[in-house]
């Protein structure tokens, strides 16, 4: 069986502040989404992936992108929607739609990407494949929480302390038995901001395998500083 990736990229990167998309902000001249596509494919766990972007940014995409296609990869542009949950969803229906096949009977494995996680490192993405055709249906790489961590109230007084212990921090890729994924996007009426989150609420257990601290998610100028930084240590 094939493993395809979905790749939300339709954010409006309002917090990073560039004055355009997040994905399409670049790294040392190669965009945000064409770097995390190509470290999909070129970390040979993925064979596909559907790139969702924002409407007016496919031509882009598609020109961007064109390089990693293949014969044996496809790589599909496709739109987003007003929250990653309603993006996700498309990019699963413009997968689903690519091949004449029963959906079930192509993939073994699904996973969902953020393209604002673009310096994941291969081995990541590797193990939650592993992870998933090793049995598991649901699979979220994650990272020991270092900063204690208070629930608050509306009012933003301390209701609750967790104990770190038992807490991650959660990452992408986050990978699926496919009939899984699809269902929990079936059932799932509102928005979530982890896709693995409506898994849960299927009532399907949730494994966790090693996150990567370079799958952090580039959300601020100060991670997009960061991410400039680890792609040339050199660099003043
Ligand atoms: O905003 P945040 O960084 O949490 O978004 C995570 C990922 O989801 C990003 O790659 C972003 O482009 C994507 N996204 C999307 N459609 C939206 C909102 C976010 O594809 N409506």
């Amino acid at each position: 069986g094939r493993v395809a990736a979905v790749v939300p990229a339709a954010g409006s990167g309002v917090r990073l502040g560039a004055g355009l998309p997040k994905a399409f902000v670049e790294l040392h001249g190669r965009t945000m989404l064409e770097r995390a596509v190509a470290g999909l494919l070129t970390s040979g766990a993925v064979d596909d992936v559907v790139a969702v972007v924002p409407a007016d940014r496919v031509a882009q995409a598609e020109s961007e992108l064109a390089h990693l296609r293949d014969d044996d990869h496809l790589v599909v542009v496709t739109t987003g929607g007003a929250e990653r949950t309603d993006s996700v969803r498309n990019g699963l229906a413009a997968l689903t739609a690519h091949r004449r096949r029963p959906r079930a009977a192509v993939y073994d494995v699904l996973l969902v990407h953020d393209a604002a996680r673009c310096l994941t490192p291969p081995d990541a993405i590797r193990r939650v494949v592993t992870a998933v055709r090793g049995g598991a249906v649901a699979v979220v790489p994650v990272l020991p929480v270092v900063d204690t961590v208070k629930q608050v109230d509306a009012d933003g007084y301390v209701v609750g302390t967790p104990d770190r212990a038992a807490l991650r921090a959660v990452q992408t890729p986050q990978g699926f038995a496919p009939d899984v994924l699809l269902a929990a996007y079936d059932a799932a009426g509102d928005v979530t901001t982890d896709d693995a989150g409506l898994v849960e609420r299927t009532g399907d257990r949730v494994a966790t395998v090693p996150g990567d601290p370079l799958a952090f998610k580039i959300t601020t100028a100060d991670d997009h500083a960061r991410a400039l930084a680890e792609l040339d240590p050199g660099a003043p």
